[in-house]
């Protein structure tokens, strides 16, 4: 059906959806799972502060400009990019950043999936009850053997897959417009209810104090790049996905005040789910500092001795699984527009893009080397890079009239602090994480 070629591009059908669409990409995995897990690695208060300067500084600024990027192009990351350059009379090999979206997005989601499979799983262990009876130590151990369980992986990496797909296949509104508008007042509410029982069940207060008392001696250098790197990470920036989106938002909505919006609810929903995490783990007196562990080891112990554990266990890991799927949906889009624009119809570009992502996750789930490659690989390098690529093409080479256009409403001031925030502030930033990262691995293979 959708061959946008011969079709008007799409556009979703208001500005709300917008909004849904682009909290439901950034809100994922990396607020439930990764952020409680590193302001637990990385000390607490002083983490999250480091966090939210990050978000401010250097996220919302190239947000801004990716935004701006789509929705100026009307089209996948790479024609959109290269539209541009053009207009510019810029090389044509700017269309990297899209090419590198593309790609990026794979990849992301070829372990992506996993975890959201490890989820899936954990819903049905958390209604039947499963690890309700068992030892801490036993608890713990059902993820061991999990993870050791290769055949049992495959089958939920498929079946989140086959969701994702069934859901981009149906089309830009159709397909993914209608699922953020069921999916994310369905996350909102889910969020909401585990808030009151963990208030109700859990230790408030230390998580409180855990999350936002400050205490800047716990702060290390790798802790403020871990911070840069996740603030990319959990926006969906640098990669594509918040360009294609914006190809598709109306032309009458004003792109500050959605990215501004859509930053505030991504931070409210980490820190939302901070406050859901922390205050079970500190009840049960377990370590906040466990690591990637965290939401899978850890969190079903606090279940396994609650009041209500296994419902509400299975509404967390439910929730986990919503936030995946809205996350996913627009990790494979970029690489969809783009097959769809080179005349393939979306369903087989739809089914094309899966089977790539279904090998990869098949790969990962048997080895953990090729899990930790793509994740390092696209978080610590990929996104930085596009972003940082982001951040000088709109600041540096499209011209201040050209993109004053486009970004428009607002006042003048307003406007030339964002221009001087993304022309010096984001590039160093982001140069600042690049550097660590490219240390860290060489370091890690021994290199340096
Ligand atoms: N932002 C998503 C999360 O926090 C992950 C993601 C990254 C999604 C890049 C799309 C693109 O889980």
């Amino acid at each position: 059906m959708s061959n946008t070629q011969s079709q008007a591009y799409p556009v979703w059908s208001n500005r709300l959806t917008y909004i849904l669409a682009t909290t439901g990409a950034a809100v994922g995995l990396g607020n439930i799972w990764k952020f409680p897990y590193i302001a637990g690695e990385n000390g607490g208060g002083a983490f999250v502060l480091m966090y939210l300067l990050c978000i401010l500084l250097l996220g919302i600024p190239i947000m801004i400009a990716e935004v701006m990027l789509g929705r100026k192009g009307r089209a996948n990351p790479i024609h959109a990019v290269l539209a541009q350059a053009r207009a510019a009379g810029l090389s044509k090999g700017w269309s990297f950043i899209g090419i590198m979206g593309v790609a990026a997005g794979i990849m992301i989601l070829m372990f992506y999936s996993v975890v959201a499979g490890w989820s899936l799983e954990y819903v049905v262990q958390s209604a039947s009850s499963s690890y309700m009876d068992k030892t801490p130590a036993d608890v713990a151990a059902g993820f061991g053997e999990l993870a050791k369980d290769g055949s049992r992986q495959l089958i939920w990496h498929s079946v989140f897959l086959m969701a994702t797909a069934a859901i981009v296949g149906l089309g830009v509104t159709r397909g993914i417009g209608n699922a953020v508008n069921i999916l994310m007042p369905v996350l909102f509410l889910l969020l909401l209810s585990l808030l009151v029982y963990s208030y109700q069940n859990g230790n408030f207060s230390e998580a409180l104090n855990f999350m936002f008392s400050a205490d800047f001696s716990k702060l290390t250098g790798d802790s403020v790049l871990v911070a840069m790197g996740h603030a990319f990470f959990t926006l969906s920036l640098g990669m594509g996905t918040v360009m294609v989106y914006g190809s598709y938002m109306p032309e009458n909505q004003s792109i500050p005040g959605a990215v501004v919006t859509v930053a505030f609810l991504d931070t409210l929903i980490a820190l939302i789910a901070g406050m859901t995490i922390f205050p079970l783990v500190f009840a049960s007196g377990l370590e906040p500092g466990s690591g990637p562990g965290l939401l899978f080891e850890t969190l079903p112990i606090a279940f396994s001795k609650m009041w209500g554990g296994a419902f509400f266990g299975a509404g967390f890991f439910l929730l986990i699984s919503i936030a995946a799927l809205s996350s996913s949906i627009s990790l494979i889009e970029p690489g969809i527009s783009w097959l769809e624009k080179l005349g393939i119809k979306r369903m087989a570009a739809t089914i094309g893009l899966t089977v790539l992502c279904w090998i990869g996750g098949a790969a990962s789930i048997y080895s953990a080397e090729v899990f930790d490659t793509l994740d390092h690989l696209t978080s610590n390098i990929m996104l930085p890079l596009g972003g940082l690529l982001i951040a000088i093409f709109v600041g540096w080479r499209l011209g201040y009239t050209r993109v004053r256009k486009e970004v428009s409403g607002g006042s003048n001031m307003l406007f030339n602090l964002w221009f001087i925030v993304l022309r010096f502030v984001a590039p160093i930033g982001v140069m600042l994480v690049f550097y660590e990262s490219i240390k860290n691995i060489l370091a890690s293979y021994g290199i340096i």
